[in-house]
């Protein structure tokens, strides 16, 4: 309810304040329904919220722009300037800052935010070269920015302030560059300025002596840009095998062709654990049992891919009908529409859902998507009686296979409806586990 007003309020505020392309976005947002607007887990807004720029999320959420960047992020990808912690911090004119957050200069705060952001992709090879004009580009703000490369440093900049982490997060809609200071619109420069009735004052304390990043303990200096946790360059559908589950994917080489993780060791281990950490049984059955899945995750672990595996628990499964299993490759199916192709854990989940509301994730089983939200606590996957909660979190997490409990088994949406009501509700089938000693 809360949430809801805060949402309407910004929308309010945003609707008196921004530029054309906001305003069109807000309709939509207030012609949203349940069903409607849900954003992407492995959106660049989601992304923003769990990075390294948490003062700037923090910011983002005490704006209230959530939801008019989840709009926006809907219709278009998203660049973000995001200025390091330190430019919103010790950088910045504490005087200034404390006027930011005053809740009368709301809308002077996300004006100043806004105008981060670009309603376009800007990745590194859209830069101007060294000796072209500044390319300029209107933002979500009030301000357009310039791109140029610095004549001093020769690193790419944003009107004056110097990108130190190009492509520091790359996600299919949108993308951040980590930049050294804030850009401060004059709009809210000459608001600041009006407020404090005294001649204007740069807001941005001039620059000190060189600085260790306190994180890396390195100079600040033009990271590699090695975007944290970005997949293989080609989407994990195009490096699955064939018609998932039919073909047996050829087995791979004690070190398939891009080897760097050990995929079939890490499948291996997390299907132990799932047997080990009990009430898991069928899952892992499953698994062992259909060894060409087993065979094409640890190929995709392998390759560079990361996978969310929402195991459902015993209860859960015992729960299926014959029919539901009987089909020829149902099982399988059944498992690819519980497989994320993500690296999730469970406070990623739930920061995600929690900030957002409903959170869409894709599953291997395309193109069906699994929608997420938060309900009592935890997250829900799934929608009305197909629904499942997030039960045993974390069982098994290294970096590249994270598998969550779950106490449900998910379908996707168009399919829950008609099956499960009748006759076939007494067909369950309890399939009996055995326990796998060691295997
Ligand atoms: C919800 O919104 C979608 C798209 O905006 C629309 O197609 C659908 O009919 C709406 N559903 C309801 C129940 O209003
Ligand atoms: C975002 O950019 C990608 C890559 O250029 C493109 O495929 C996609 O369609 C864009 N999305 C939107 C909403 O414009
Ligand atoms: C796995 O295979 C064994 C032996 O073929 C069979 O008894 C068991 O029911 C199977 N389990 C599942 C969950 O398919």
């Amino acid at each position: 309810m809360d949430r809801r007003f805060c949402g309407l309020a910004a929308a309010l505020l945003l609707l008196v304040l921004l530029l054309p392309i906001a305003a069109a976005a807000l309709p939509h947002r207030a012609a949203s329904n349940a069903t409607g607007a849900q954003i992407n887990s492995n959106s660049v807004l989601v992304a923003l919220l769990d990075s390294h720029y948490t003062e700037l999320a923090e910011l983002v959420e005490k704006a209230l722009l959530l939801q008019s960047l989840e709009d926006a992020v809907g219709r278009h990808n998203l660049t973000i300037f995001a200025p390091r912690n330190e430019a919103l911090e010790r950088d910045l004119d504490p005087e200034f800052r404390r006027f930011l957050l005053e809740p009368r200069n709301l809308r002077s705060l996300q004006t100043l935010l806004l105008s981060h952001i670009v309603p376009a992709r800007l990745g590194s090879p859209q830069w101007p070269l060294p000796d072209s004009r500044p390319a300029r580009h209107p933002t979500l703000g009030s301000d357009p920015v310039h791109l140029s490369v610095a004549p001093g440093s020769g690193l790419p900049a944003v009107d004056s302030a110097e990108v130190v982490r190009p492509d520091d997060v790359v996600r299919p809609d949108g993308v951040i560059h980590g930049i050294q200071r804030l850009l401060i619109p004059r709009a809210v420069q000459e608001d600041f300025n009006r407020r404090r009735s005294l001649r204007s004052i740069a807001a941005v304390i001039p620059e000190g002596a060189p600085e260790v990043d306190p994180r890396t303990h390195r100079l600040k200096k033009p990271a590699p840009p090695a975007p944290a946790g970005s997949a293989p360059a080609l989407p994990i559908y195009d490096a699955m095998a064939p018609g998932p589950s039919l073909a047996p994917a050829p087995a791979p080489g004690p070190d398939g062709p891009r080897g760097h993780f050990h995929g079939e060791a890490l499948v291996k281990d997390f299907i132990h654990t799932l047997l080990h950490y009990g009430g898991y049984n069928e899952m892992a059955d499953i698994l062992v049992n259909l060894t060409s899945l087993a065979v094409e995750m640890g190929r995709l672990v392998s390759e560079g891919y990361v996978l969310t595996v929402l195991a459902p628990n015993d209860e859960a499964m015992a729960k299926l009908t014959t029919d539901q299993l009987s089909e020829p490759g149902a099982p399988e199916q059944i498992v690819y529409y519980h497989i994320i192709p993500e690296y999730q854990t469970e406070e990623s989940m739930y920061n995600a859902v929690r900030r957002f509301g409903k959170v869409r994730y894709d599953t291997l089983r395309l193109p069906h998507k699994m929608v997420a939200q938060e309900a009592d606590g935890s997250v829900k996957f799934g929608q009305g009686d197909g629904s499942a909660y997030l039960f045993d979190p974390d069982i098994y997490t290294d970096g590249r296979i994270s598998v969550q409990g779950i106490d449900g088994v998910l379908f996707p949406a168009e399919e829950t409806a008609p099956a499960s009501t009748t006759a076939a509700e007494k067909k369950v089938v309890k399939v009996v586990a055995k326990p796998r000693e060691g295997s």
